[in-house]
């Protein structure tokens, strides 16, 4: 285990069956739908590759980034946009692929984005889930784990940049970021 790391809370293999499960049931739902899948940069990039690799079905692949908290642990509520579509989404199904909602901010802003462009449907795909710090409704129609108000990191959630590459999603010694 890393040294900065307090505790594991999802090990590879409890990781990897939980989002092929996810995929899977994407995959039932969305079955001649061709939908497409929009990734939150960087978040959500290690969360995207194991997720679709678990659905038999075609679908589009996209991403969207926006700002992170840079070298914070709490949001600003502002959100900013550092990567836009490249493609069109009227009329199409969308999936948002998030790696975790915190306050609700972020896919509250994402969905009105994304809504204004008119697509025929759109649905919220999260690993992660911490109601306890919700600020805005927002319900994923797809959610991994719930976990309580802890910071953390790896599986392609980071830390100023940091432990985007752990194999494992684990809570960050609150030191690290005081
Ligand atoms: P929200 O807008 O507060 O829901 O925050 C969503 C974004 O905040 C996520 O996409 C992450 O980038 C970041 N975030 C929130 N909680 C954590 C965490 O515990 N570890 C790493 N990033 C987090």
């Amino acid at each position: 285990m890393h040294r900065d790391i307090e505790q594991i809370l999802f090990a590879e293999e409890a990781l990897q069956a939980k989002v092929t499960e996810m995929g899977r049931a994407i995959a039932v739902d969305y079955q001649d739908k061709n939908p497409m899948l929009i990734g939150v940069l960087k978040g959500s990039f290690i969360f995207m590759a194991d997720l679709v690799r678990a659905m038999d079905l075609p679908c589009q692949i996209e991403f969207f980034g926006v700002s992170s908290y840079g070298n914070k642990s709490e949001t600003t509520g502002a959100v900013r946009i550092t990567r836009d579509l490249e493609t069109d989404i009227e009329g199409r199904h969308i999936i948002i692929v998030e790696d975790i909602l915190d306050s609700g901010l972020t896919l509250n802003y994402l969905m009105e984005y994304f809504q204004s462009r008119r697509p025929a449907s759109i649905e919220i795909c999260t690993l992660l889930d911490k109601p306890e710090r919700r600020r805005v409704e927002i319900l994923p129609r797809y959610i991994g784990f719930q976990i309580p108000d802890a910071f953390v990191v790896g599986y392609g959630l980071d830390f100023a940049e940091r432990y985007r590459n752990l194999p494992y999603i684990g809570v960050l010694k609150p030191e690290v970021y005081a």
